[in-house]
């Protein structure tokens, strides 16, 4: 096979911060994408509908009206988050969502819940009107080893969120391990997983043999090929419509990524259907490709199918050392090295 058609994906977890950074991104996304959910770490966070209105319009018009991308916007949970604020992102038709998280757990989160029974008031509203929770699935306890992190949220917390609200639809984001997959196959099915490319076509050797490589360092952190990388592929792969599409693609420029103290985050945006491409073709799964991208997405958030299609064809190409960002130059992931497969429409 080396031609394959799409219904057009969508991204259900996507970073394009604003101003300038969100420019020189933003067109990446909406050439490969019909919706994304966007995330609302920016500083400060998205914390109130009308915020979001206006981050949601900053974002249209940065794109030619030509294009067709549409942006889903989420709410960033706080301490303070009331059912008052969940009640008017209801009524908001720009919002689709809203995000934990824990506070200190990944860039721009310190205004996070530093305790999940603080927002217990807004998931009861959130699954009462429908509205899904997005988490970052992670545990801050500095006790708590950095690999271990995502394990121990699923056990102590993702657990009692879950049985506390039985109809709360649930995205556990950018999952990374076999324990988040075993969890998400064995639950219920208003719980769901988004996977990152960069989780399945990487593990911690990437990152950490042969010298420490900031380009590879995100949170949730990169895990061990065996078992995680491995469940990862084998659940994106396997057809069961609890995991789908979410890149986690986050800028930041390359000094901030390149230092002492690099930030966390992967860029994806790019080439994000090739990457995912790449994957699944990896495991001899190119045909499962589309439900994972493009099918599974919308029917857990009760949305319709995108009307457009794309086409991949199998023509190798490298992914360039750097692009523009702001002024600066972003590393993406994958950079100087080649993928087999191009979107050509
Ligand atoms: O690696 C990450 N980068 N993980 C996150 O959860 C946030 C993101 C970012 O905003 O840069
Ligand atoms: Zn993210």
């Amino acid at each position: 096979m080396n031609r394959i058609n799409l219904i057009k994906p969508d991204d259900w977890h996507l970073h394009l911060r604003s101003g300038q950074i969100m420019k020189s991104v933003v067109g990446m996304s909406a050439a490969q994408m019909g919706r994304a959910i966007i995330m609302p770490n920016l500083t400060p966070p998205i914390k109130s509908a009308r915020q979001a209105q206006a981050y949601c319009k900053e974002i249209l018009k940065s794109l030619p009206t030509t294009s067709s991308f549409k942006p889903l916007m989420a709410l960033y949970l706080t301490d303070n988050t009331t059912s008052k604020d969940i009640a008017e992102a209801v009524t908001t038709p720009e919002v689709y969502a809203a995000k934990l998280y824990p506070a200190g757990s990944t860039t721009n989160s310190d205004n996070g819940v530093t305790n999940i029974a603080n927002i217990y008031s807004a998931l009861e509203a959130m699954q009462k009107e429908g509205v899904p929770l997005l988490v970052h699935g992670e545990v801050t306890d500095p006790e708590v080893d950095v690999f271990d992190r995502e394990s121990v949220f699923i056990e102590k917390i993702l657990d009692r969120v879950v049985k506390d609200f039985p109809d709360l639809k649930i995205v556990l984001e950018h999952i990374t391990t076999k324990d988040a997959v075993d969890y998400v196959i064995d639950c219920k099915n208003n719980l769901a997983a988004t996977i990152t490319p960069h989780h399945l076509l990487a593990n911690r050797n990437h990152m950490l043999v042969g010298g420490i490589k900031p380009h590879y360092y995100c949170l949730p952190v990169l895990k061990r090929q065996n078992p995680d990388q491995k469940a990862l592929l084998k659940a994106a792969t396997s057809g069961n419509p609890k995991f789908f599409l979410g890149t986690d693609s986050a800028p930041h420029d390359r000094e901030k990524k390149e230092s002492a103290c690099g930030c966390a985050g992967i860029f994806s945006a790019h080439a994000a259907i090739e990457l995912y491409a790449e994957a699944f073709d990896g495991e001899g799964a190119i045909e499962r490709l589309e439900g994972f991208a493009s099918i599974f997405g919308p029917d857990f958030y009760g949305l319709p199918h995108n009307q457009e299609k794309i086409t991949l064809e199998k023509s190798p190409w490298r992914v360039p050392d750097h692009y523009e960002l702001a002024g600066s130059k972003l590393t993406p992931f994958f950079a100087g090295f080649e993928l087999s497969w191009r979107l050509i429409s």
